[in-house]
């Protein structure tokens, strides 16, 4: 039999990404907001519809802007989910802010917002709603309770581009979202992000933010005649060589989505009833939810099997990961008082979740290798 070899994780060219580098530089213009940056803006506004989009160097600097452009202030509270990145959380804190670890759903594995507004006093100042494996949370009454409570909505939106929920793009509920283009995402440019800006309110505040805290977007635009400090800031805006590999990325958007599609498709079909019959957890998409085709999990029965099966996948030549630990019991979740047992859900999730190799040049050979091997796995 031939050796198995299937990365969790590779990154490829799919179109034109080289050859926009070379016109970047060409170009005479690498540094950021160069063409292939305007180019990735108004894509971004055309086709999610949204009124401005900014690319930033990573997901982490666009939540760090929204943090900035909410006025985050100490002693504020901030509701996240526990299941979710470090960055979702620490971007607050990071500007003083508490944050209120909300457990998830056990179906999707987003936030749950059935125990959302017993968590909400009147210090919070945000809700950060995370679209895990880019399946839409419960936005109608996540807004819903935002809206009543006023209370400001950023959507961590880091695996979701291109996601609907119901009917809606994903990122264009909150009054910002943020997207991420590391390299294990549908579309990358090895690291980057954007912050999309759903309340035009704060679009002139957001390019001062990623310009150092200057009005230099003003300066370039000729509505000011020198641009100078006029916020706080930081440098948040990627190079044009990073935007012309992502640029070319998303011009090939129907064919990587149509990739990623099939990949998810075929891993459920070979897995549904192998997985009924182990009490392992498939993910799970409700009514009204067009997912973007993010990633593939099993939920395995308990951690001593989803630590075997790692280390039996990996033993075959297939890497398989974890994902997120319970951030209320991180060294940083237990400074904010997080204990076991606060969000049993994301507690169980972690111990159980392992994600397969699914990334955009994954064959239905390499899938095939991986679901056979599942189905030998002795439980
Ligand atoms: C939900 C979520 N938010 C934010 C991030 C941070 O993204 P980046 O690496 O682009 O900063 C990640 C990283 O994968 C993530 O999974």
């Amino acid at each position: 039999m031939a050796e198995i070899s299937v990365d969790f994780n590779r990154p490829v060219v799919v179109g034109r990404e080289l050859e926009y580098i070379q016109q970047a530089i060409d170009n005479g213009h690498i540094s950021g907001d160069g063409p292939f940056t305007k180019k990735c803006h108004a894509f971004f506004e055309q086709e999610l519809g949204v009124p401005k989009a900014l690319l930033t160097t990573s997901c982490t600097h666009a939540l760090e802007m929204s943090a900035i452009l909410l006025e985050i202030q100490p002693g504020d509270e901030v509701v996240i989910p526990d299941f979710t990145f470090v960055s979702t959380v620490n971007a607050f804190v990071l500007r003083g802010a508490e944050p209120v670890f909300l457990d998830v759903r056990p179906d999707t594995l987003n936030l749950d917002e059935s125990k959302l507004e017993a968590l909400i006093t009147p210090r919070t100042k945000a809700i950060v709603p995370v679209h895990y494996a880019g399946v839409g949370c419960e936005m109608d009454t996540i807004m819903e309770i935002a809206r009543r409570r006023h209370i400001a909505v950023v959507e961590d939106n880091a695996h979701g581009l291109f996601g609907k929920y119901k009917g809606k793009y994903l990122g264009t509920f909150g009054s910002m979202a943020s997207q991420s283009f590391h390299e294990t995402k549908n579309f990358t440019s090895g690291e980057g992000g954007a912050l999309l800006i759903n309340d035009p309110a704060l679009v002139e505040r957001a390019e001062i933010i990623r310009e150092k805290g200057t009005n230099r977007s003003r300066f370039f635009r000729g509505q000011v005649d020198k641009y100078t400090w006029v916020d706080i800031g930081s440098s948040y805006l990627p190079s044009d060589i990073l935007a012309a590999f992502l640029l070319a990325q998303l011009e090939q958007r129907e064919k990587i989505q149509r990739h990623r599609k099939q990949v998810w498709e075929l891993y459920y079909a070979g897995l549904k009833d192998w997985a009924n019959t182990h009490d392992v957890q498939l993910p799970f998409v409700p009514d009204g939810c067009e997912q973007s085709y993010h990633m593939f999990y099993l939920l395995m029965p308990n951690l001593e099997l989803r630590q075997k099966l790692i280390a039996y996948l990996r033993e075959r030549g297939v890497y398989s990961v974890f994902h997120y630990l319970p951030l209320h019991l991180s060294d940083m979740g237990q400074r904010f008082d997080g204990k076991i047992g606060d969000c049993p859900v994301t507690e169980r999730a972690s111990d159980q979740l392992i994600r397969l190799p699914f990334h955009n040049s994954l064959t239905s050979t390499e899938q095939e290798q991986v679901i056979d091997l599942l189905h030998e796995f002795p439980f």
